[in-house]
């Protein structure tokens, strides 16, 4: 079983979605970290966009699960905090356009759904790789209030940030995101929304758990 949690940069999805699967006893799928890591390999590999579409088949970018949680492994090795770098947030809305990442992205989170339940977070996740999930959400919140939510928990990890400069990046990942034409950030069909600027953590968790109760 699959429940689905879409909605731009910074809306609080993937800590909500978290705290969702702990309380359920579900595992947590960050779609968003799989693109982070493809993206670090574009990175590393200095290639321009379409030499690096055309050897993204020789790549392997897995999730491994277990008990803790969820982690991308890059060729089999793990990646850590290093996919959450301004670096990596500046290009990701570009390689994710990559239909290439896009079909591995999917076939991959396919893959393990058939193994275990997930609350999963991303942008196409209800709209196009989940269309039948159990419950759909989509969750919005203003675009001032995600970048001191996205600020205060990079200063947290100890990872150098501005806050002028993780706003723009959330507005610029905003519009390629939305005006992409593979895939695009939608409300799926189906879906609630979820406005989080004035809502608290326990609120947006406690709404999503109910739902969840009461589908199951
Ligand atoms: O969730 P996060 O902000 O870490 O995602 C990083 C980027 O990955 C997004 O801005 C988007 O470009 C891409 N992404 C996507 N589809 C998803 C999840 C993430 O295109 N399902």
């Amino acid at each position: 079983m699959i429940v689905t949690i879409d909605g731009p940069a910074g809306s609080g999805k993937s800590s909500t979605a978290k705290k969702v699967a702990e309380q359920v006893g579900w595992h947590y799928l960050d779609s968003g970290a799989l693109y982070r890591t493809w993206t670090l390999l574009y990175v590393m590999g200095g290639m321009d966009l379409a030499l690096f579409e055309e050897v993204v088949d020789v790549h392997d970018i897995t999730l491994s699960v277990d008990k803790h949680g969820t982690e991308p492994l890059l060729n089999g090795e793990k990646v850590g905090d290093s996919i959450r770098e301004q670096r990596i947030s500046e290009h990701v809305s570009t390689v994710s356009t990559l239909q290439a990442v896009r079909d591995k992205v999917n076939a991959e989170m396919r893959r393990i759904v058939q193994k275990h339940n997930f609350v999963a977070d991303g942008r196409d996740l209800g709209s196009v790789v989940f269309p039948d999930a159990l419950l759909k959400i989509y969750m919005v919140a203003d675009l001032d209030e995600r970048a001191k939510r996205r600020f205060a928990e990079m200063e947290k990890k100890g990872i150098p940030a501005s806050l002028q400069e993780i706003k723009d990046n959330l507005a610029a990942r905003d519009a390629t995101d939305s005006e992409r034409a593979i895939a695009p950030l939608t409300k799926p069909e189906g879906a609630i929304e979820i406005d989080t600027t004035q809502l608290s953590f326990a609120e947006q968790v406690s709404r999503i758990s109910s739902e969840i109760q009461q589908k199951l």
